[in-house]
């Protein structure tokens, strides 16, 4: 796919529900008693996937515009092969959920999600009393259902998955589990269990969960997906003269790390409007493009822009000075390695970019990179970084493995020409 120049982007718009809050509705939808009925659903080939696995364990899916879940109640799953596609948050999300259950589970996933650690949720789980094998570490990974009581438990990696696996597997396990985290990690899963009645206490490093005896969600809404508003954000802020608003995105603060990073930068993105969907607190952006300077980014703040990372790369790109970003090892164990990734990427199309062991350096070029050829090695926050850099290139950026934007996007094509000024 060849992405040409832009003289700026405009309009309004919205992009796609949260993926993050699509897969924990219908996770927790599917344990729940009733129906649970999720507006804005983000419809991806990773929300597919997990769609299809709590109908394989069971609930039953009507999958219409507003998508409805009949849940399965708490221990109802029924035992199934869960094929999670490239979708690491089904993997990691369902194995907790499936530890307390009565039946035997197997897990498999594509090429990608098979070379991506799993004993780092099945370590804690065990813990708890969960019956998981892995294949060294890997998928395909298989669980028993099993008596689970309650842990205490360190985060040892500041990951939003591993807590969420724990935070579900609480929710048969016998007494109250607490997860520590010195790092805030996105708290979705404990928001959405909170809606759906569950005792959840949340403390400055820690949250509790004590077990239920049912769950009922109702109604979800789906703000829309800040991951997916980023790329626009950033190619609003480097291709002059862009002016976009985004309509009702996400804004959970755990999420919002990229826009604490472009004021320190000098961006101009303003949030008009405020509302509330659920528990998660959203509104509309308004960006508009301007000259950066270079920053740092450190352990602390990498979960809360954690998946834009390779976004802020760009950005670095267009600022003056060497921007750096260190505490970020976890990139490297991404759907692809992120840090290879982006910086083979950037340096492909003429932009100066280095790799360390846990992150990495940019600095800024005063003037439209070229363009060229980039590989998005099967990564869809890849194959969009290249997109972006196209949109703000002289010449165009040719990005193979583009297709794999459906991972989380599957329209963000369309959306990027329908607001690109040529
Ligand atoms: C996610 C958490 C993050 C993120 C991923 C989605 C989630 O992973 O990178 O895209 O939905 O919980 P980690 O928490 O493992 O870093």
């Amino acid at each position: 796919m060849l992405i040409e120049p832009a003289a700026a982007l405009e309009g309004h718009f919205a992009v796609p529900g949260d993926k993050s809050i699509s897969h924990r509705a219908l996770l927790v939808g599917a344990v729940a008693d009733g129906e649970t009925r999720i507006r804005g659903f983000g419809r991806s080939a990773d929300t597919e996937s997990t769609l299809a696995a709590v109908r394989a364990l069971g609930a039953e899916v009507h999958d219409a515009e507003t998508v409805t879940v009949h849940g399965a109640s708490l221990h109802g799953l029924q035992s199934a092969a869960v094929d999670c596609g490239n979708a690491g948050t089904l993997a990691r999300l369902v194995t907790g959920l499936l530890a307390f259950q009565q039946g035997e589970f197997t897990l498999t996933g594509d090429g990608s999600l098979s070379s991506r650690p799993m004993e780092r949720i099945a370590g804690p789980l065990r813990s708890m009393g969960a019956l998981i094998e892995t294949d060294d570490g890997h998928l395909p990974l298989t669980v028993t259902g099993a008596k689970l009581s309650a842990i205490d438990y360190e985060l040892p990696v500041a990951s939003a998955q591993v807590k969420s696996a724990v935070l579900l597997a609480a929710l048969g396990a016998e007494g109250r589990t607490t997860v520590i985290e010195q790092t805030p990690t996105r708290d979705h899963t404990e928001l959405m269990l909170r809606e759906a009645g569950v005792r959840v206490t949340t403390r400055p490093n820690s949250v509790s969960v004590d077990p239920p005896q049912s769950l009922r969600l109702d109604a979800v809404d789906v703000p829309g997906d800040f991951s997916s508003a980023a790329p626009f954000v950033v190619a609003a802020t480097i291709v002059p003269e862009s002016r976009i608003t985004i309509h009702d995105v996400g804004l959970n603060p755990r999420r919002t790390g990229l826009l604490d990073v472009l004021d320190r930068m000098g961006a101009r993105v303003g949030i008009l409007t405020r509302r509330r969907f659920g528990q998660e607190p959203g509104g509309d952006l308004e960006v508009r493009a301007a000259e950066l300077t270079a920053t740092e980014i450190d352990a602390r703040e990498v979960p809360l822009l954690i998946d834009e990372l390779p976004l802020f790369a760009l950005l670095a790109a267009h600022a003056r000075g060497t921007s750096r970003v260190r505490g970020a090892g976890e990139l490297r164990l991404k759907e692809s390695d992120r840090i290879d990734a982006l910086v083979d990427a950037l340096r492909a199309l003429g932009l100066r970019a280095k790799a360390h062991e846990d992150g990495f350096e940019v600095t800024g070029v005063p003037r439209r990179p070229r363009g060229g050829r980039i590989d998005a090695r099967g990564d869809h926050r890849i194959a969009m970084l290249g997109a972006v850099a196209g949109v703000a290139s002289r010449e165009g950026v040719e990005i193979e493995g583009f297709e794999s934007v459906g991972v989380s996007f599957p329209g963000f094509h369309d959306l990027l020409e329908h607001v690109t000024r040529r």
